[in-house]
């Protein structure tokens, strides 16, 4: 059975379908892409999965549990993670602070005073914080305020706030948006670790095709929110419907 599987899913905004009838299977332990054009669906499909958005019709399982009508955060309690937009950081805590906060929130809704009494919650906390900074490569910088972050570090600290809530997927929407290519190189090692070290899943939505063809083990292609192709990287790059949904039908 696939991790994640979704069916028919359509999402409208008023009389615009952004997702027309998606249907697709992510496997324990893959790596996909989500690749098409500027306004195709891409982070519709995220948002409607992770339940910031109400799907119009369709379905999705996740481990076998229907999560349609999930909240955000009963869906980050069952291991779906994302690695969140810059407006998540908090600039005047420490980078380590960041961490510790999503770490804390995932352990319960709210913050609880006697959650934060107990000497062991906090160690396991800590424990997993000192972890995150490790594999983010940010534990030099782990007491520096998160503002004074360069671009690139500040696009690693939300993935790392993204693990604090202990995903086995997550989805990254553009973690190499902006970036230059050291910035970028460092991001590629990075998924790459969270899938060999970490054993994760991931759901990437990425522009730079040359990171997607490197590392995806399959990639989908949605075009007007549809699934117009899907398989190995190898088939998507000579995929006539691809070229023709990036170049607008232009000769190549
Ligand atoms: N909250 C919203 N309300 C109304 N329309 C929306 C909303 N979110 C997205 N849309 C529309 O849905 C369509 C799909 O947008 P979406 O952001 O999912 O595309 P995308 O593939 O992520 O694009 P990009 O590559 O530019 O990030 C677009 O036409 C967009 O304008
Ligand atoms: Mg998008």
């Amino acid at each position: 059975m696939a991790l994640l599987e979704t069916r028919d899913l359509t999402k409208e905004f008023g009389g615009l379908r952004a997702l027309d009838g998606v249907t697709i299977g992510v496997e324990r332990g893959e790596l996909v892409s989500l690749i098409g054009p500027n306004g195709s669906g891409k982070s519709t499909l995220i948002n409607v999965i992770t339940g910031l958005l109400e799907p119009t019709a369709g379905e999705i399982r996740y481990d076998g549990t229907d999560v349609v009508d999930l909240s955000p955060y009963e869906i980050t309690q069952l291991g779906i993670g994302r690695s969140f937009q810059t407006a998540s950081i908090f600039p005047e805590l420490t980078v380590r602070e960041n961490v510790e906060v999503a770490s804390f929130a995932t352990e319960h809704d709210s913050f609880s005073v006697n959650f934060l009494r107990r000497r062991d919650s906090y160690d396991a906390v800590r424990d997993r914080t000192d972890e995150i900074l490790e594999t983010i490569e940010l534990e030099d910088v782990a007491g520096n305020d998160a503002e004074s972050l360069p671009y690139g570090d500040k696009r690693r600290l939300e993935v790392a706030i993204g693990l604090a809530t202990d995903p086995d997927l997550m989805f990254m929407d553009e973690p190499t948006a902006g970036m230059s290519p050291g910035e970028t190189r460092m991001t590629v090692s990075l998924i790459d670790d969270l899938i060999e070290e970490w054993g994760m899943t991931i759901f990437l939505v990425e522009h730079d095709m040359d990171v997607v063809f490197d590392v995806s083990d399959r990639i989908f292609t949605l075009h007007e929110g549809r699934v117009i192709a899907r398989g190995a990287p190898e088939e998507i790059r000579d995929d006539p419907a691809v070229r023709e949904a990036y170049l607008g039908g232009e000769e190549v």
